[in-house]
């Protein structure tokens, strides 16, 4: 029997890294921004266990800067340097630290080398969602339901490519790609991220042990954070940019 379904074409566009992006190329895009390892793992974590908000800044004297002139005990100063916690600051990028007992109501001034680097770059967009394995079916099916085009930028490490980043992008795709009524156009980046996926991507911890990253972190103690970024589905958040700030749909007014 012939079915009459039209499609709806969404077109994708990948950016591996960074690097050659402008703020003004993003503005008024759709924006997922991945930083697997891990700073898109501890924002989704720390929405998801309460924390009222996060305010994403470029520089550690800007986090300092900013918290300065905050309440202190609901504010907190929360990011890495060379992916361990900053003299001075609460919490580092681990999403273990990230409970909802250190969390729950505060707002959470965050820097990370490569994460909110991207994220800054994504300022101008129409819509900026934060994006990892642990989230990854809400976020596809927010882009699902809004039916554009849409931009993913992934983090990489100081704009050099990563695996985990492209294959995350790669699952988003394909999942997309799986769902009734739309029809994917999708960049050489895309294809060709949507294939790692499908070979890199059938066990995810053990993609990630096998990353540059994965294995400097297991190195510096950080093993059990690989385990936590990689369980897909595992947090039910969409953290949207609103702003400055990271919050939740249900937060923005
Ligand atoms: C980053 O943004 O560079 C990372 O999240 C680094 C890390 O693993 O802490």
């Amino acid at each position: 029997m012939k079915t009459n379904q039209i499609n709806k074409k969404i077109s994708i566009t990948v950016h591996l890294t960074p690097g050659n992006i402008d703020e003004m190329g993003l503005k008024d895009k759709n924006l997922i921004v991945i930083d697997v390892l891990r700073a898109s793992t501890t924002i989704a974590t720390a929405l998801q266990n309460g924390a009222k908000e996060i305010m994403p800044v470029g520089t550690i004297e800007n986090a300092v800067k900013i918290s300065g002139s905050l309440f202190g005990g609901v504010t907190l100063r929360a990011g890495e340097r060379n992916s361990k916690m900053i003299e001075g600051f609460n919490l580092g990028n681990s999403p273990k630290e990230f409970t909802e007992d250190v969390v729950k109501a505060k707002s959470i001034i965050f820097f990370t080398t490569n994460g909110t680097t991207a994220i800054g770059k994504g300022k101008h967009a129409k819509n900026l969602v934060v994006a990892g394995f642990v989230n990854l079916s809400k976020v596809v099916e927010f882009f699902i339901n809004l039916q554009e085009d849409i931009v993913i930028l992934c983090a990489a490490n100081e704009n050099v490519f990563c695996i985990e980043d492209a294959v995350c992008a790669g699952r988003i795709i394909n999942k997309m790609a799986g769902s009734a009524g739309i029809e994917l156009v999708l960049d050489d980046t895309g294809v060709a991220c949507a294939t790692l996926d499908k070979s890199f991507g059938k066990s995810i911890l053990k993609m990630l042990k096998s990353t540059e990253h994965g294995k400097y972190l297991t190195e510096i103690g950080f093993a059990d954070d690989l385990k936590i970024c990689a369980a897909l589905d595992s947090v039910q958040v969409i953290p949207m940019l609103v702003g400055n700030i990271i919050k939740l749909p249900k937060d923005i007014n």
